[in-house]
């Protein structure tokens, strides 16, 4: 996982998702404050209008206008955060502290809001108002409204508040949540380093415990002691794997050298020439098998990686390719090689050598059964984005596609070739080489016939 993949991870995730529910609660939460606030004094506004409204109105069946032109009057005079306007039929005014009508409709609710110019100590100044108008039956028209500017003043104080505390919100809960994630990312990020180490073949890495005693040290601490015992099993093998291939070979090269000698020893008849031919071809298929899983174990357990260098696989597949020729040739099979200029990689030349060895030996001597026309063997090395690819095809029988992956497996020989020579370690090895450098051994069919295809990742070290 890259450092950089913040949105990708589970606890930005969860933090977005957290910050989601806090800042919707947080919104009901100030609403809330909201409507209980700004809302309840323009509603207690609204209702001192109402009630002035039905007071006058009272006024008016009682007394007529002219009670009304003099309540009007009266009112006006202190005013507060009262506001009225009597107008008659023709237009003209009669009392009131508003000057003129306002210039707007009123809205379908009957209420109306406009700016008008109140006058104060300095001059004048332009406040909101909101009103109700009320006509009365003779014509004229009664207007009856409360300086808002005050409320509107504070109305505007609560929603940016509630504004700032909403962003305020959101902008901690996301700095949170990336501070969370990338300590936790950083976390993940070693532990997901140290496994990546440790199956390119060091097992000897370890999980840093970073001693909070947090679950990620208790996961930390489980897979160290995990891998000591993994390691420990390995190491086990590995001696026993190295002893055995160790002891058992010198005896039989001994006795390869005691065979050879004994053929070459006066007097022997024919038939124990030949016995002593067959005893020495055993001796050297065991040798071979043991030099195989000696070198399959030394692959998967990574200890080659010390003996790595950089050189061109083009040149490395050329030089295989010469070699099996005149084997190729003597069973009637052409070989075509092709590879790209330069291809450098960084790996052990030696392995590899084997590896593709062993892909040609199996092309000819699994391959050569040609199924249509004269059989072949075609060698491209590739330069491919990030690797380098090494293809050996024939035009043999191939492997049926439920056999390809156990085929890789050691000892393990089809059916059809168990008349050819050979112990079921070739293919073993190449996967183990492949997995040594951090790429892969692919079966694939080569229409007809097998095509086996190395693939190594070009590293930048
Ligand atoms: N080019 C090929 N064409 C057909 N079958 C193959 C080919 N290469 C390998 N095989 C099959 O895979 C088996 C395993 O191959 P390998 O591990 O090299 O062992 P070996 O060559 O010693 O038999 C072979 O026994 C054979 O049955
Ligand atoms: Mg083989």
């Amino acid at each position: 996982m890259q450092q950089g993949n913040l949105l990708n991870t589970t606890t930005f995730r969860l933090a977005l998702i957290y910050l989601a529910l806090f800042a919707t609660s947080a919104i009901a939460l100030l609403g809330y404050v909201y409507w209980n606030t700004a809302g309840f004094l323009a509603r207690q506004s609204d209702e001192a209008v109402q009630v002035e409204i039905t007071g006058l109105a009272e006024q008016y069946a009682q007394g007529g206008l002219a009670q009304l032109v003099h309540i009007v009057i009266q009112r006006s005079r202190d005013p507060r955060q009262s506001l009225y306007l009597l107008v008659d039929p023709r237009g003209s005014v009669l009392a009131g502290n508003l000057g003129r009508r306002p210039g707007v409709e009123p809205g379908p609710d009957g209420w109306m809001d406009f700016q008008f110019n109140r006058l104060t100590m300095e001059g004048s100044e332009v406040h909101s108002a909101r009103a109700r108008a009320f006509p009365l039956p003779d014509g004229s028209f009664l207007l009856v409204g409360r300086d808002v500017q005050e409320l509107r003043s504070i109305e505007n104080l609560i929603t940016s508040s509630l504004a700032w505390a909403i962003a305020l919100t959101v902008a901690l809960g996301l700095v949170g949540g990336v501070i969370i994630s990338r300590n936790m990312l950083a976390r993940v990020d070693e532990i997901n380093q140290t496994s990546r180490n440790i199956i390119r073949g060091d097992l000897s890495q370890r999980v840093s415990v970073a001693g909070s005693g947090d679950e990620f040290d208790q996961l930390a601490e489980n897979l160290n002691e995990m891998l000591e015992q993994i390691e420990s099993l390995m190491t086990g093998m590995r001696e026993v794997t190295d002893n055995v291939a160790h002891d058992l070979r010198s005896p039989l090269n001994r006795l390869r050298t005691r065979l050879e000698m004994a053929m070459m020893r006066e007097g022997s008849t024919e038939e124990v020439r030949t016995e002593l031919e067959r005893s020495i071809a055993d001796a050297d298929h065991l040798l071979s098998t043991f030099n195989s899983l000696l070198a399959i174990a030394r692959a998967e357990t990574g200890s080659m990686r010390d003996t790595m260098t950089r050189f061109d696989l083009g040149e490395l597949v050329h030089d295989a390719v010469e070699l099996y020729e005149p084997v190729a040739e003597d069973a009637g099979i052409t070989c075509t090689v092709e590879t790209d200029e330069e291809l450098e990689i960084f790996g052990n030349r030696e392995l590899l050598a084997q590896a593709i060895a062993n892909l040609l030996d199996n092309a000819i001597k699994h391959g050569n059964k040609a199924t249509c026309g004269a059989p072949q063997i075609r060698v491209v090395a590739r330069r491919e984005p990030g690797a380098v690819t090494v293809s050996v095809s024939d035009n043999g029988p191939g492997i049926a596609i439920e056999d390809r992956e156990r085929v890789l497996g050691r000892f393990v020989r089809l059916e059809e070739s168990r008349n050819t020579p050979g112990s079921g370690l070739g293919l073993s090895l190449v996967a183990a080489a492949a997995q040594l450098h951090g790429g892969k051994l692919k079966l694939d069919d080569a229409e007809p016939g097998l095509k086996a295809v190395l693939r190594l990742p070009v590293r930048a070290t």
